[in-house]
């Protein structure tokens, strides 16, 4: 496996992937937004295919995780803990000690591996996500590097 910087030809694959993982995916533009900005935006691949995907903003002494997914087919198989083991250790190298993230309240699968990974609840925003009923709220997670 091995960790690489996004560019702009990976977006038709990041976005099959982004589309198939996510039931409110982020879109193309989403994804140039990043590339365009001081987000880190990094591709996991194992040589032959795209494995996943991460998205980071860096902000004074934070991290902020916006993006983290894991193509369908590989997920459950301890991707996502080490991709997200490899953004801790981009702000570690960039000298920030303060991850943090919001995660829908229904991602289970999201809470399981932030929570495996350290994180903790530091707060909740009401109605942060548009939902297929309405809106759905946010758990701000923590971890301190
Ligand atoms: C969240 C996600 C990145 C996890 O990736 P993954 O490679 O499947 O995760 P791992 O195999 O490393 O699992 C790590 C831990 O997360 C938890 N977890 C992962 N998938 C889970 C699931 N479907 N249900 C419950 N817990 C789950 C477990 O605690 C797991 O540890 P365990 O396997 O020892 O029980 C992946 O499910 C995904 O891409 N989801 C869609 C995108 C998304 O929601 N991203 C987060 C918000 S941006």
């Amino acid at each position: 496996m091995q960790l690489r910087e996004m560019n702009l030809d990976d977006m038709d694959e990041v976005m099959r992937i982004e589309q198939s993982v996510h039931a409110h995916p982020w879109t193309r533009g989403n994804f140039t937004d990043a590339l365009n900005s001081d987000s880190v935006c990094m591709v996991y691949e194992n040589g032959e295919e795209m494995l996943g995907y991460v998205v980071l903003l860096p902000a004074v002494d934070e991290l902020q995780l916006l993006n983290i997914s894991i193509a369908a087919g590989h997920q459950r198989k301890g991707m996502g803990s080490r991709l997200l083991g490899e953004a801790m250790q981009i702000a570690r190298g960039m000298n920030i000690r303060r991850m943090l993230l919001e995660v829908r309240t229904s991602n289970v699968a999201a809470l399981g591996l932030y929570c495996a990974a350290g994180f903790s609840e530091i707060g909740l925003r009401r109605g942060y996500y548009p939902a297929d009923n309405g809106r759905e709220d946010a758990i701000v997670m923590e971890c301190v590097l």
